[in-house]
């Protein structure tokens, strides 16, 4: 294993070891296989190629102060992933099954856990792909789960320091009936367009409005949003956004440190009555917003260059848990040992 700068790490592809598969044929679930190469065999005709019958995770292991290395949420994700697998017909993958693979794909590239001092941790992406041949548009009858793991630094460039979005009308992410409450590849392959414009216009992300009226405010691209006004945290109540679980995770710290949780419509208007907003994700992990711009009006919101205070504690306490140096009640964190 080449030496890792873990210091500096970006949110990017980087190989491990190992990767874990498991094929669904006939029916079942085989073993799970243990795999190093970073090369896939599929079928010319598979579904995940023509029809987009692909559905992903993220979700990140850390490694604590304790040395010990925690998993964060992860039966969430499994059954956010059995939730994706209902919206486009994958074969499900259990819970056991999910999280089996995750602890294992952990356990055997334990040397890519990045050290507790870096603040960085280890992202796993599990993924679940069709791969039996349709031309037909039907699902597959045999899919291949697989988990990946990579060491990963902050999503946003500025890690913790405030970030820009952009309101652009003229792009839609996903349908109000559509497939945004799930997580597959076709709502990033719709969000890419604007991605770039926001990248090349100076923006770290696009943040989208409603696809039916363009008047609240959905997520970001790939975080969801969240507003503090006085003691109270609010964050966008729709069904074209992805139930994101740091989101979950952050409405309870709210309410245990006393503050009010509003999950209800967020009019666009409404960016100028709040102290301080933010991204939130397994990804982006708190990532405070210093502006939002938007550019069909040409209004610009501002909040402070510094993260915000509630901001902060809402950071500290999660990343704290996550870390093992806070305690964790509600038993979110899985150690891998
Ligand atoms: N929204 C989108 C579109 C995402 O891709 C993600 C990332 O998974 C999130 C929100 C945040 O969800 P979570 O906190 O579960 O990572
Ligand atoms: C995550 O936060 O895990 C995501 O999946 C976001 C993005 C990288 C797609």
């Amino acid at each position: 294993m080449e030496t890792i700068d873990w210091k500096n790490l970006g949110f990017g592809y980087s190989k491990a070891d190992f990767n874990i598969r498991c094929w669904y044929r006939n029916g079942q679930w085989g073993e799970l296989e243990v795999s190093d190469s970073e090369n896939v065999t599929l079928h010319i005709a598979a579904t995940t190629f023509h029809y987009g019958q692909e559905a992903f995770e993220g979700l990140k292991a850390f490694r604590g102060k304790d040395g010990k290395i925690r998993v964060f949420r992860m039966e969430e994700n499994a059954k956010r992933m059995q939730r994706s697998s209902q919206g486009i017909m994958l074969a499900e993958v259990s819970t056991a099954l999910f999280t089996e693979a995750v602890r294992k794909a952990v356990r055997l590239n334990e040397g890519y856990v990045p050290p507790y001092e870096s603040g960085a941790a280890l992202y796993i992406r599990p993924l679940l792909i069709g791969t039996g041949p349709q031309i037909g548009v039907k699902p597959a009858d045999e899919y291949l789960f697989m988990v990946m793991v990579m060491p990963v630094g902050p999503y946003f460039k500025e890690g913790f320091k405030p970030t820009d979005l952009v309101i652009y009308r003229e792009y839609d992410r996903a349908a109000p009936l559509g497939t945004g409450k799930i997580k597959v590849g076709g709502n990033y392959a719709a969000s890419l367009v604007a991605g770039q414009r926001a990248h090349h216009n100076g923006f770290s992300s696009v943040l989208y409005l409603d696809a039916k009226e363009k008047k609240y405010i959905d997520e970001c691209g790939p975080a969801n949003f969240f507003g503090i006004k006085g003691n109270t945290y609010v964050t966008p109540k729709s069904d074209s956004i992805l139930p994101s679980i740091t989101n979950m995770s952050l409405r309870q710290l709210a309410t245990d440190m006393g503050m009010k949780v509003e999950e209800r419509q967020i009019d666009v208007e409404e960016l100028a009555e709040f102290d301080e907003v933010g991204a939130c994700g397994t990804a982006a992990v708190i990532s405070p917003i210093k502006r939002v711009y938007d550019a069909d009006k040409d209004i610009e919101y501002l909040y402070g260059t510094e993260p915000g205070k509630v901001s902060v504690k809402l950071y500290e306490k999660l990343r704290g848990i996550q870390y093992g140096i806070e305690p964790d009640p509600y038993n979110w964190t899985a150690i891998i040992d």
